[in-house]
């Protein structure tokens, strides 16, 4: 297990949100080249930025006008070009989003398409002059869309999107297309990027008859795509972002030949369930139910991200439970998610929070951590959509919570001070000052863990099934772990010999007294 990202600690920076240079109230990229240092502070490997292009941001910058440049409120390619210089001098690796399988309907190519029948850009995207085509489709913006189809009053015919309307679904059925995608690509590796979180990816073919996600021509697509990475820029990765049950995301790593990493959407909202429910069922369950991937790709595992919390891959009664649990207002609901960050999710609770994040560094997986997460942030539920998760970041106290010099009115969004959240306590500085804060604790269990070879790579899980459910008890290699999911003590008798916590560096014989939500990870003396 050797390859640099299998074992890497991710980070998910919104550059709207990071840091704010020139005083305009909007994050931008010279103001996260100023926060580097933090990010290593923290022990993060690989940050992946969410898109930084061009657009009207009807999607934040999912709806993309232009591949080749930066949106002009996050910078230009000279700051891009200093960014990738400024990580890689510190050993931080960088990943861009890669939004292969729509564009903004301001794409030029968008934009001749539905202006001309016979432009060659009208076989860019896929039209129809009925709604009826790809019926088994599902709808995906639930909350917004009522169909995949819209009707383009210039063009005189529908257009296919999987998202919103103003994200027209380019069609991959054209050699055009397919190469035009390996030009993006090649423009961004040129630039020095370390990979790819390719967004949206079971979505690029349709077929009649099919639900149209990850049919075989998708996955010859990207195993093409590969290929040709490989080839030119070896080292550099792929991280799919295909929200499907475990065997269908089992496809996009291919025999080794597709995909190096993709996100475990189904075990996110288990761990969730996990924690409320306290005890371990839901996370056996599905760890049984995850194949075993090739030998060097590996799991990108996650708490919470820029989305919602997505409850799609659950059954109805358990989406139904964990709404009622994790979102009892109605406006914490989005599509079929929870549109809330990490801390307010576990009640602000510091234990909860960690012990969250040690069943994420200690179960199979590279985890990811979603900027904020680890100050503990609160956030806006008045924003519409998901931008009550995307606040800034909280540098320090003060009412542009050193964000940004810009008046506090002319934030892109204020940053978040409620009693249950309060700035001064849930930002960078006073939690750097407090060896006891959520983010002195976090950086030190990340540290750790970096250490332990036993939770690298594809080490399987063994429960210690005869041990009480409310213990999330496991081995991995020679590591035996062990995470108390209750509000109650526990005890746990332990294999003969003497045993040490890896992260407190206790010592301990015989039988083990877990607190309330408290977590060991034992090594033998
Ligand atoms: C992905 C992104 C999400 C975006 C969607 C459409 O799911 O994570 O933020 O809205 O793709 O591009
Ligand atoms: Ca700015």
């Amino acid at each position: 297990m050797t390859e640099w990202y299998q074992n890497a600690i991710f980070y998910e920076i919104h550059p709207r949100a990071f840091c704010d240079s020139n005083g305009d109230g909007a994050g931008d990229l010279p103001g996260l080249i100023e926060k580097l240092d933090y990010l290593k502070e923290l022990g993060v490997d690989c940050v992946w930025l969410l898109p930084i292009y061009p657009s009207p941001r009807r999607d934040d910058g999912y709806d993309i006008a232009d591949y080749f440049s930066i949106h002009p409120e996050y910078g230009t390619l000279e700051d891009f070009r200093r960014l990738v210089t400024e990580a890689h001098r510190r050993g931080l690796r960088i990943i861009a989003d890669l939004v292969l399988n729509h564009v903004s309907d301001q794409h030029p190519w968008f934009q001749a398409a539905r202006a001309d029948r016979h432009s060659p850009y009208r076989e860019y995207f896929v039209w129809s002059d009925t709604a009826e085509r790809y019926a088994e489709a599902r709808v995906i913006f639930l909350d917004t869309e009522r169909s995949n189809w819209s009707w383009d009053e210039q063009a005189g015919q529908y257009y296919w999107h999987r998202f919103y309307a103003s994200q027209p679904d380019l069609n991959f059925d054209n050699p055009k297309v397919q190469q035009a995608m390996l030009e993006v690509m090649d423009f961004w590796l040129k630039l020095g990027i370390d990979g790819f979180r390719a967004d949206a990816v079971p979505y690029l073919f349709e077929r009649e008859g099919t639900n149209c996600e990850n049919l075989p021509e998708t996955h010859a697509y990207l195993k093409k795509i590969r290929r040709w990475m490989d080839e030119h820029y070896p080292g550099r990765i792929l991280l799919a972002e295909a929200n499907q049950w475990p065997q269908e995301t089992r496809a996009y790593f291919g025999d080794g030949d597709e995909f190096h990493m993709a996100f475990h959407f189904p075990v996110m909202p288990r761990l969730f369930k996990a924690l409320c429910e306290g005890r371990r069922t839901a996370l056996e369950w599905i760890l049984a139910r995850t194949p075993e991937i090739p030998e060097a790709c590996q799991w990108c595992t996650f708490l919470r991200n820029h989305d919602e919390l997505t409850l799609e891959m659950v059954t109805e009664e358990e989406r139904q439970w964990m709404w009622a649990e994790y979102a009892p207002q109605p406006r914490m609901r989005l599509n079929l998610g929870i549109r809330r960050r990490l801390a307010p999710l576990l009640n602000g609770d510091t234990r909860k929070i960690l012990l969250a994040n040690a069943l994420l560094f200690s179960l199979p997986g590279a985890p990811i951590l979603y900027y904020g997460d680890e100050i503990g942030m609160g956030d806006d539920l008045t924003l519409p959509d998901r931008n009550g998760v995307r606040t800034p970041m909280q540098w320090q106290a003060g009412p542009t919570a050193g964000f940004s010099a810009a008046r506090p009115e002319q934030l892109y969004a204020q940053p978040i001070d409620t009693p249950d959240f309060p700035l001064a306590r849930c930002n960078v500085a006073a939690q750097r000052a407090d060896p006891q804060s959520l983010f002195n604790r976090l950086r030190a269990l990340i540290a750790v863990r970096k250490r332990l070879t036993d939770l690298h790579g594809h080490e399987p899980v063994r429960w210690l099934t005869d041990s009480d459910e409310r213990l999330a008890a496991f081995w991995r290699g020679q590591l035996l772990a062990v995470h108390n999911l209750a509000d109650a003590q526990l005890s746990l008798r332990l294999p003969p010999g003497d045993w040490q916590d890896a992260i407190s560096g206790v010592q301990v014989r015989d039988v083990l007294t877990i607190p309330p939500f408290g977590f060991f990870w034992l090594l033998r003396l």
